[in-house]
């Protein structure tokens, strides 16, 4: 059969991005391809011992059920949820995070992971590990799917780092703009128009 070029099926049409996005800047292949290397790191220095995931709403929602689902079947692993407030919601000039939702479970004794989604100026992250750090856990590790290191204004220091962010506001995958992008499959960067102030 002869396919002119117009119809040739090579040709696939043009990706059409949703209204504000720039650009995809980590494809949902790649993001996939990490979360398996990040369950690998967090096995090979699990050894074995049962394994609770506290998933950081909603950011990490999507990337806590990928990593739990990449982790052994033959792994003792179960998963929690916090939610905390953003600093970009609540303007909190001294940089305080509140936790508005806890764990359903006691992390007293637990290998724990905190699972958060994008590491910024790590005051989330630091908070965080203070909190779950003084309920006694086994162990305390976490794991963060993006950082921009060049951000930082704690000494916070995520045990698993999945990709090092572009400059530049970041939303799919779970990550939100005025709650809005979630459900990207990928991640993308955020038109710099498209933000408020
Ligand atoms: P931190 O406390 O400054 O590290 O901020 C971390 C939190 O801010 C993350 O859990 C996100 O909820 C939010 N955040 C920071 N940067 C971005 C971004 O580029 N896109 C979406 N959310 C972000
Ligand atoms: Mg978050």
């Amino acid at each position: 059969m002869w396919w002119g070029v117009a119809d040739a099926p090579s040709a696939a049409p043009p990706r059409v991005l949703p209204d504000g996005v720039e650009a995809v800047v980590f494809e949902a292949a790649q993001i996939a391809a990490v979360v398996r290397r990040l369950a690998a790191e967090i096995a090979a220095e699990t050894l074995g011992e049962p394994l609770l995931l506290v998933g950081v709403l909603k950011g990490a929602l999507f990337l806590t059920a990928d990593l739990a689902r990449a982790l052994s079947p033959q792994l003792d692993v179960r998963i929690d949820y916090v939610a905390a407030s953003s600093y970009r919601q609540s303007h909190h000039p001294s940089g305080d995070v509140r936790l508005v939702k806890d764990t359903s479970q006691s992390v007293e004794g637990q290998h724990v992971v905190i699972v958060e989604d994008i590491l910024d100026h790590g005051r989330t992250l630091e908070r965080l590990e203070r909190l779950l750090g003084a309920r006694r856990p086994a162990s305390l590790r976490s794991c963060v799917l993006l950082d921009k290191p060049y951000r930082r204004d704690t000494p916070v220091r995520p045990n698993y780092v999945g990709l090092t962010a572009p400059d530049g506001f970041i939303v799919g995958y779970g990550l939100d703009y005025q709650e809005k992008y979630r459900h990207l499959p990928y991640l993308a960067k955020l038109h710099a128009w498209r933000l408020d102030g």
